[in-house]
């Protein structure tokens, strides 16, 4: 999301009103499946209405708001996907990102406890019922982390020397993604994935899809009380980790990290940064945290870059990937 420009101010501060309508028009549609109904086919709004069990006038008016956003095309009384919405909103593509929309729509209820984070600086407690739907989140929580990493695998694949790289850790990895995608394109990488016991089943079960069981494994581990899988490693991955930890734990973290690497061999953080990446999305990703997690928070470029250095990494380089996040990486001296 980008700020406003001086030309726009009173256009783009009205439409901040309403852009919650628009996300609660595109998590609907994602939730009831309509992308993967009109997947290939023109299809008339009551035979949309009728699969979906909806009334008809209704959904020609959800159809209506999504023409005009450009998510659907329309010839004559049928309806279809466009190219973008073929692309990253049917499940049946290899770039679906529905699991992030659902996720952001899980959100909701957490935002809309912000005055009480704000005057406490301190997270809601989840009451009973959020609580007790934790395997569902999680499912929700980790397909989200997935969908955004399999789009920004790629961009950070361009500014690391995965070609010399022989072992990685990635830590705090979810459910594999960056490991399985990575060790995808470079044949000779083998990865072990470290996280929390309930991710790491999943993350078995994407590594055993991907079928690179023989050089990617998933391993449970604590990251700041247990000892990290045994190394040493050529690089280590730390994505989205930090974000969730006070200073103290993250300094920790990243010290440990960096005792597990080769001489020579790269600490990686990719993360929400403040100093890069778009800084609205790194402050609104801010706020996430201050009504998600108990201590979490997005930090500056330079305190992590003290930390890395206080690790013993030197050589410290920076990069903007895409939707917020950055990349920060250095050499262990
Ligand atoms: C925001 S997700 C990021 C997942 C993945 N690295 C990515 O960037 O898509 C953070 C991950 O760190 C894991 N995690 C949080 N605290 C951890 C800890 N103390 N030790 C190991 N894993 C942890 C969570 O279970 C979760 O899978």
């Amino acid at each position: 999301m980008k700020s406003a420009s001086a030309s726009h101010k009173v256009e783009w501060l009205l439409s901040l009103g309403t852009s919650f309508q628009a996300s609660q028009v595109l998590f609907e549609s994602v939730r009831l499946g309509l992308f993967d109904l009109l997947d290939g086919a023109w299809l008339h709004a009551g035979s949309i209405a009728s699969s979906l069990s909806l009334a008809p006038a209704a959904v020609e008016r959800l159809l209506r708001v999504l023409i005009e956003m450009g998510i659907l095309a329309k010839k004559g009384p049928c309806y279809r996907n466009t190219a973008l919405s073929k692309k990253y909103l049917c499940a049946a593509s290899s770039f679906y990102i529905g699991d992030f929309f659902m996720h952001r729509q899980s959100l909701q209820q957490p935002w809309s406890e912000l005055k009480a984070s704000l005057k406490n600086n301190f997270m809601v407690r989840p009451d009973r019922n959020r609580l007790a739907d934790y395997p569902r989140q999680l499912k929700k929580f980790t397909g989200a982390m997935d969908a955004l990493g399999r789009l920004k695998s790629e961009h950070i694949m361009a500014h690391l020397a995965l070609a010399d790289t022989g072992r990685m850790l990635d830590l705090g990895g979810g459910i594999g993604t960056y490991a399985v995608h990575f060790s995808t394109r470079h044949p000779h990488l083998q990865a072990v994935v470290c996280d929390l016991p309930d991710v790491v089943r999943l993350a078995q079960r994407n590594i055993q899809k991907a079928g690179l069981q023989k050089r990617v494994s998933a391993v449970e581990g604590e990251c700041l009380f247990d000892p990290l899988p045994p190394g040493p490693f050529d690089l280590v991955f730390i994505s989205n980790l930090l974000h969730i930890y006070n200073e103290a734990d993250c300094k920790r973290i990243v010290k440990k990290a960096a005792a597990a690497l080769t001489k020579g061999g790269t600490l990686v953080v990719h993360d929400y940064i403040f100093g890069c990446g778009d800084s609205v999305s790194v402050s609104l990703f801010d706020m996430t945290m201050l009504i998600g997690t108990p201590q979490g928070r997005c930090y500056e470029q330079a305190d992590i870059a003290r930390w890395l250095r206080a690790a013993g990494i030197k050589k410290i380089q920076s990069a903007e990937i895409l939707a917020g996040t950055s990349l920060l990486w250095g050499e262990k001296s």
